[in-house]
């Protein structure tokens, strides 16, 4: 079989030869009822028997790996697909580097490997879950259409762990690939492993900045696992980058055509001041403020993913050549750091101060400092729309230490720009950061589903281009087949 072209003809599409592991493939078709349930459940609520113009991956060439056309969600073919394979590739960093990369999980590195896996996992059916009510609210079958594909392809990504779990890592491999199925975002008994994936995702500018900060973290770790001397993790990850950058799109674009949308009615109506709400949210759309709050949130939920500032498990799973650093192929050092430095924003004596550190216990700081970096390209296109509106506004990211759960900044509250405040002060002045309960019932009088072809809520402008180079009025998703 070509590791390029995918085998659609079994139950579960792959391009791992599945019909020669038989061992695996029982296992796959074992949980696959479970998680058909799983995802008739949780999955998007309303929509399980509409059908839905979306891609669907049928081989792992970059240059055209995706085929479109209707489905009903929970017939879409979920497959595992790895990246092909490089031959003699090596690990390319820590202390074995240099070496053949691993094809199977060296024993001292299990417990670390299949920890970093099911962390991995927990987050893909985590936000399918937050994302489930969206559809009701939708501001039009285009928007309505990316939220199914983002779901669809965060269910493909959980079997692409649940295919690692289940291959390499015996019978608990198999108990994990259970429990990714049992545990549920927001349960108070049995939530999901990280604080952001407990959240709510209560409305659509809430799954825009998810999509645009959250699947961006998602994207940093994926980069960080692409570079892993485990090859299959890497082989696995590297594809489903792929499929990452189109949601990253989605929250890119979204916000980007929300900004648009209110720059154009204030222009049209002659509101010049940003920061006159009431005047903005008359027109029906949002106004530059409040979407900065919604920002300050989803930015400082998402930075509570990186961990803690000082971290021994990101140096050690760096010195075993288990997960690299952002992009490692491309740096030029010695990619063992054993003696090297990097410089951290820290809390010394109640103020925020930076400090180097030994740059293997810095590792969760400097993939933040990528993740912020990549994040604020995407702000100043953000503000590229707003200026050409010629409206004197600036969207920014809040400094790292603002709103924080994790780390050093937890036991702090700072505002935008770091400045400690008192418990007091930061009471008194909470909803100048965050969305307030007023803000929030203003958000939510515009999520109004719009279901008409070719038809845009108010407060939301349409797509610059069709998916798949579909016309504007272009029924993506015909609700009652
Ligand atoms: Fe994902
Ligand atoms: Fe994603």
């Amino acid at each position: 079989m070509d590791a390029m072209n995918v085998d659609y003809d079994g139950l579960i599409p792959n391009n791992v030869d599945l019909n020669a592991d038989r061992r695996v493939k029982a296992a796959l078709e074992k949980w696959h009822p479970g998680y058909i349930d799983w995802w008739k459940d949780m999955g998007p609520e309303g929509f399980q028997e509409s059908l839905v113009y979306l891609r669907t991956a049928v081989s792992v060439d970059p240059k055209g790996w995706a085929k479109f056309d209707y489905v009903k969600m929970p017939e879409y073919r979920w497959g595992i697909l790895l990246a092909p394979k490089v031959e003699g590739r090596t690990i390319p960093f820590g202390q074995h580097r240099g070496q053949p990369a691993w094809q199977e999980v060296p024993g001292e590195y299990r417990a670390t490997l299949r920890r970093l896996i099911v962390i991995q996992g927990d987050t893909e059916p985590a936000s399918v879950e937050q994302q489930r009510y969206l559809g009701k609210t939708a501001p039009s079958l285009y928007d309505l259409r990316n939220l199914f594909q983002v779901n669809v392809e965060e269910g493909r990504h959980l079997w692409a762990m649940v295919y690692l779990l289940q291959k390499y890592f015996g019978q608990d491999g198999r108990e994990e690939a259970e429990a990714l199925l049992q545990r549920r975002s927001g349960d108070k008994d049995t939530p999901r492993m990280l604080g952001a994936f407990n959240e709510k995702t209560p409305d659509w500018i809430s799954f825009f900045m998810f999509t645009f900060f959250t699947d961006r973290d998602g994207k940093m770790q994926l980069e960080a696992l692409s570079q892993s001397g485990f090859d299959p993790l890497s082989r696995t990850c590297r594809f489903m980058l792929t499929e990452e950058a189109h949601h990253m799109f989605v929250g890119e674009s979204g916000v980007g055509r929300v900004i648009e949308r209110t720059c154009d009615e204030m222009k049209k109506h002659g509101v010049a001041d940003p920061a006159d709400t009431a005047a903005v949210r008359k027109l029906g759309v949002i106004d530059l403020p409040t979407l900065q709050k919604k920002l300050n949130l989803h930015f400082s939920l998402t930075l509570d993913l990186f961990g803690n500032e000082i971290s021994t498990n990101a140096a050690s799973a760096f010195h075993a050549g288990i997960k690299g650093r952002y992009r490692e192929d491309k740096l030029d050092d010695d990619h063992q750091l054993e003696g090297n430095t990097y410089p951290v924003q820290r809390l010394k004596d109640g103020a925020i101060v930076k400090e180097d550190v030994p740059a293997l216990s810095a590792l969760n700081m400097r993939l933040r400092d990528d993740f912020v970096a990549d994040c604020a390209a995407g702000v100043g296109r953000w503000n590229r729309i707003i200026e050409k509106y010629g409206i004197a506004h600036q969207l920014k990211l809040p400094h790292v230490g603002f709103h924080r759960h994790i780390g050093e900044f937890s036991k702090i509250n700072a505002d935008l720009d770091g400045q400690v405040l008192s418990d007091a002060e930061w009471e008194k002045r909470r909803g100048e950061f965050l969305p307030s309960d007023s803000d929030r019932d203003f958000i939510e009088s515009l999520m109004k589903p719009e279901n008409r072809p070719g038809q845009f809520a108010s407060w939301i402008a349409a797509p610059k281009a069709g998916i798949d180079n579909k016309p504007g009025d272009f029924e993506y998703v015909k609700i009652h087949e």
